[in-house]
C-alpha cells in the first residue's frame, strides 16, 4: 500500500545542489493558492527567492532558519492587506497555503521545511528588512529543494488524543 502525501511528508533540511525548475515552482504556487481560506478571501502573497545572498541572510533570522542557507529556493508567504480589514482568520489561511506547498513538494519529489516567522515580531521585522516586500506581512518561509536525506516514516497516531462523540 502506498502512503499518502500527508504520511510521506517530513521536514527536509538538507538539499542537493540542484536547481528547482520554474515549472515546478509554479506547481507549488498553484497548490498554495488552491488552499481553503475563510470566506475564500485568499489573503496571500508569495515571493520566490532564489538569490543566494538573500537566502543566506534569511538563514540567520533565527536559530532554526539555517536550512535556508543551503536551499536552492525558498518561498516567503505573506498575509495580504485586505480591503475590509478582516484579518482574524488570515493565519489559518496562510497555514493552509504553507502546508499545501509542503505537500505539493513531496508530490514533485522535493523536500522542504516550514521556517516559522509570524507572529514573532522580531523575525517578521528581520524578514522585512532583508526582502523588502512591496506589501504584505511576512508569515512563513519554506526552504525547498531536492532532498539530500531520506527519512523513514515515524507514525505518530495516538488514539488517546481522540474522543468520539456518538
Ligand atoms: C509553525 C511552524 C514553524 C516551524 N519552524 C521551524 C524552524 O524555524 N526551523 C525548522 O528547522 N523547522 C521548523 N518547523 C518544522 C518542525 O520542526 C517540524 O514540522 C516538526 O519537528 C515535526 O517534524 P516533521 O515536519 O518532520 O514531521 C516549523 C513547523 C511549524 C508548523
Amino acid at each position: 500500500m502506498s502512503e499518502s502525501l500527508c504520511m510521506k511528508r517530513n521536514s527536509v533540511r538538507k538539499f542537493q545542489r540542484k536547481e528547482v525548475s520554474d515549472t515546478v515552482v509554479e506547481k507549488l504556487l498553484r497548490s498554495a493558492m488552491q488552499a481553503p481560506s475563510a470566506r475564500n478571501q485568499q489573503p496571500w502573497r508569495f515571493i520566490v527567492i532564489k538569490n543566494r545572498e538573500i537566502l543566506t541572510e534569511l538563514g540567520g533570522i533565527s536559530q532554526g532558519a539555517w536550512p535556508l542557507k543551503e536551499a536552492p529556493v525558498a518561498i516567503l508567504t505573506l498575509i495580504d492587506v485586505l480591503e475590509d480589514g478582516r484579518k482574524e482568520m488570515c493565519p489559518q489561511d496562510l497555514s493552509a497555503a504553507t502546508q499545501n506547498i509542503l505537500l505539493e513538494a513531496v508530490h514533485q519529489g522535493l523536500g522542504g521545511v516550514w521556517i516559522g516567522v509570524y507572529p514573532l515580531e522580531e523575525r517578521m521585522e528581520k524578514v522585512e528588512n532583508i526582502v523588502r516586500p512591496a506589501e504584505g506581512t511576512p508569515f512563513s518561509l519554506i526552504a525547498l529543494g531536492h532532498p539530500e536525506e531520506k527519512k523513514d516514516i515515524v507514525h505518530r497516531y495516538d488514539p488517546a488524543k481522540v474522543q468520539v462523540i456518538e
